[in-house]
């Protein structure tokens, strides 16, 4: 039996894969915040099959919290053998600069630096097994220079493009140490071809309030149809990097120097942590 561990598996697209793993069979262990929300999942899917039950866990973490990633860490090494697929989609959006308990900036440490505890972390129980994924949802092809290296946290002008840009490149180059460190890994950074008609969790401003409210219903795709492509990368993984908008494949951001920016990445976060 397969084991997939999906963060922000209670809404919108880790939901409709937490469904459609727990409904083909699967192991599957929710990261997420609302237990609540969990439980209407679960008890969905066991109305068709009761064996859900027994195969979906829930692990209430808040992920702009590293203690919290790190305890989620903890946790799967200690209870779980192996993992075959980690999906990362745990999302709240904040349009504003917000400093959290432990002194970090929240976009920052939700959207990269748990998503790095968790893929480093759990790098051992990948390798255990034997063809193992990464669906990492950070829309593909930042500018190469999105990182502020000497100011992560963005005290010094803080802006939700900077942050989103300086986030997805980060997850981008986390694909180079996470490959390296084990080349039968498949890790895919990954963004819907369009809107999607999922919660927009988060403090938005009113442009995105009027996406979510009036232009996802009207033209946003469904959860389940939106991750169709990732059910199929999960299903059958290519090791190596890759990065999608929906079912295209997009070539990867490969600038002449991005090997030894994953490593000053890594310095940076490793100090940081
Ligand atoms: N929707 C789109 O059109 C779109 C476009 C581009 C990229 N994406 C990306 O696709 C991914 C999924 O997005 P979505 O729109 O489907 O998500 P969503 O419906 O907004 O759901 C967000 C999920 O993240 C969880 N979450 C929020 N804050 C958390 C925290 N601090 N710790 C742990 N979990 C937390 C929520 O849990 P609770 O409900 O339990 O609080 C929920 O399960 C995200 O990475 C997003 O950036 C989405």
């Amino acid at each position: 039996m397969k084991t997939i561990v999906i963060t922000g598996g209670t809404d919108g697209m880790g939901a409709a894969l937490a469904r459609h793993f727990l409904t083909a069979g699967d192991r599957v262990v929710v990261v997420g915040r609302s237990r609540g929300k969990f439980e209407a999942l679960v008890s969905g899917v066991a109305g068709g099959d009761p064996s859900a039950t027994t195969r979906a866990e829930f692990l209430a973490a808040d992920l702009s919290s590293l203690g919290d990633g790190r305890r989620v860490v903890d946790h799967l090494a200690t209870h779980h053998q192996h993992i075959d697929a980690l999906i990362l989609a745990a999302s709240y959006i904040r349009q504003r600069r917000q400093v959290t308990t432990e002194g970090h900036e929240a976009s920052w440490v939700l959207f990269f630096l748990s998503k790095y505890l968790l893929v480093t972390g759990l790098a051992p129980l990948l390798r255990a097994a034997g063809r193992p994924v990464v669906i990492n949802t950070a829309v593909p092809g930042a500018p190469a220079d999105a990182i502020a290296f000497d100011d992560p946290g963005m005290a010094d002008g803080f802006t939700f493009r900077r942050s989103n840009a300086q986030q997805r490149r980060a997850n981008e180059l986390l694909g180079i140490v996470a490959t390296t460190d084990n080349p039968n890994l498949a890790y895919v950074t990954w963004g819907p071809a369009r809107l999607v008609r999922s919660s927009f969790a988060g403090e938005v401003g009113t442009a995105m309030k009027v996406a979510a409210v009036v232009l996802a219903p009207l033209l946003g795709q469904r959860p389940e149809r939106a991750v169709r492509p990732l059910v199929h990368l999960v299903d059958d993984p290519t090791p190596g990097r890759a990065a999608y908008r929906g079912a295209a494949e997009r070539s990867l951001t490969v600038g002449d120097h991005d090997e030894d920016e994953a490593v000053r990445l890594v310095a940076m976060v490793e100090e940081h942590l």
